[in-house]
C-alpha cells in the first residue's frame, strides 16, 4: 500500500494538515488518538466500537444542522470533561463535518477537530476551508463560523458505500472546481466519463485528489471569502434558489448545482459575453454525466423570489459567479429580465463571442 500523501493548507485562522489515504478502511478510525468521536446514526454502523473510543451520534443529513443538535452536542462535549487540548473527530458527510466543526470551534473558545469526511460532496468541499455552521429560520449555513480543522482525512475509498444519487451529488462539484481552475482534471473527466461513473478506484482517487487541490489553493489565497472564494458558488445562487423553490430534498444539492451551473452559461453569454464554445463544452460535459441541464420544471418567478432571500445576497441587486471563458470566472450582477431568460434558455448558445 502506498503512503498516505499529506498536503498543508495554512490560512490566516491556522493551518490544516490533509491526508489522503484512499485505501484505507474506516473502521480504524477507532484506533486514533481522539477523545470523541461524532458520527451520524448512518455512519456509526461503520466504527468499530471494540477499543471503547467515547462516540455521540447526531441525527443524518441536514437535521443535525439545528441550533438544539448544537447546543445538546456541546453539553455531551462537557458530559465527557473535553478539556482545551481535547480532540474531538466528525465522521460523516458535509453536515455532521459542519456542526461537528462549529461546536469545536464554540466548546471552550476552541478545541481541535479531525474531519473525517464519508461523501464525495465533503471529502471536495464541505469538510475543507474552515465554514462551520448551522441552519437557522430555514437558512442554510446562516450561524457558523470560519474555523479550520487541524486535520481532515480524505479516504476517496469511502466512496464505494454511498448510493448513485449522493455520488453524481459530490460529483458535480468536482466539474464545478474542474471548471474554476484545473484543465487537466477538465480532460480527464471528459475522457473518462465511464470509469468515472463506475467509481474506478485510481480514477476517483485521482480526482478527488484535484479537486481537493482546486479548494486548497483557493482557501489558501482567500480564507474569509472577501473575492475569489466567493468563485467556488458557481452555480449556486440558481442551485440554492432552485433547492427552496421546489422544495428541500426534490433535488440533491450536486443536481442543483449541475443545473445552475448550466444557467450559469446562458447567464454569462447574455451578461458578460461568455465564449460560446467554452459555454457549449460545460454544457455537453453536464449533460454527459446526466445532469439535468434544461429549464427545470418550476415556475421562474419563484426561483427569482427565492434568489431575493439568498443570505449572499448584497445591496445592488442579484450576483452571480459567471464565466467569461475557460477557467476565467467573476463575479457580477444581473438585471432580473437577464435571470428570467437564462432560467428559459435551453439548447446550445450557437456562435463564438457575443460582442
Ligand atoms: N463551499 C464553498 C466554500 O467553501 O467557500
Amino acid at each position: 500500500m502506498s503512503p498516505p500523501q499529506t498536503v498543508e493548507l495554512h490560512t490566516p485562522g491556522g493551518a490544516t494538515r490533509i491526508v489522503f489515504e484512499p485505501a484505507l478502511p474506516f473502521a480504524d478510525l477507532a484506533g486514533a488518538a481522539f477523545d470523541l468521536i461524532v458520527a451520524d446514526s448512518n455512519t456509526v454502523a461503520l466504527l468499530d466500537r471494540s477499543n471503547g473510543n467515547a462516540v455521540v451520534v447526531v441525527p443524518p443529513g441536514e437535521a443535525c444542522k439545528r441550533s438544539r443538535v448544537l447546543v445538546e452536542l456541546l453539553a455531551a462535549f462537557a458530559a465527557h470533561r473535553l478539556t482545551r487540548d481535547s480532540v474531538v473527530a466528525a465522521f460523516g458527510g458535509g453536515a455532521v463535518t459542519d456542526l461537528v466543526a462549529l461546536a469545536a470551534s464554540l466548546y471552550m473558545r476552541g478545541i481541535r477537530v479531525v474531519l473525517v469526511p464519508t461523501s464525495l460532496l465533503a471529502m471536495v468541499d464541505a469538510a475543507i476551508g474552515g465554514k462551520t455552521g448551522i441552519d437557522l429560520g430555514g437558512i442554510k449555513n446562516l450561524v457558523g463560523s470560519f474555523y479550520p480543522a487541524t486535520e481532515v482525512r480524505i479516504r476517496s475509498g469511502l466512496i464505494t458505500s454511498l448510493s448513485q444519487r449522493e455520488y453524481r451529488s459530490g460529483l458535480a462539484e468536482v466539474i464545478k472546481a474542474a471548471l474554476l481552475a484545473d484543465p487537466h482534471l477538465l480532460e480527464l473527466l471528459e475522457r473518462n466519463r465511464a470509469a468515472v461513473l463506475a467509481r474506478d478506484d485510481a480514477v476517483v482517487a485521482r480526482v478527488v485528489r484535484a479537486a481537493v487541490q482546486v479548494k486548497i489553493d483557493v482557501v489558501a489565497r482567500d480564507f474569509r471569502e472577501t473575492g475569489v472564494r466567493a468563485h467556488l458558488n458557481l452555480g449556486h445562487t440558481f442551485a440554492h434558489a432552485l433547492e427552496a423553490a421546489a422544495g428541500l430534498g426534490t433535488w440533491t444539492h450536486g443536481e442543483a448545482v449541475a443545473w445552475g451551473i448550466a444557467r450559469a452559461m446562458y447567464l454569462g453569454c447574455e451578461v458578460v459575453s461568455t465564449d460560446r464554445r467554452w459555454a457549449r463544452r460545460v454544457l455537453r460535459l453536464l449533460a454527459a454525466y446526466g445532469y439535468a441541464v434544461d429549464p427545470a420544471s418550476v415556475d421562474p418567478a419563484a426561483i427569482v423570489a427565492a434568489m431575493q432571500l439568498d443570505k449572499k445576497r448584497r445591496k445592488g441587486g442579484l450576483r452571480f459567479v459567471l464565466q467569461t471563458g475557460q477557467h476565467t470566472t467573476k463575479v457580477h450582477t444581473a438585471p432580473e429580465a437577464a435571470v428570467l431568460r437564462a432560467l428559459q434558455a435551453r439548447g446550445e448558445p450557437q456562435g463564438e463571442r457575443m460582442v
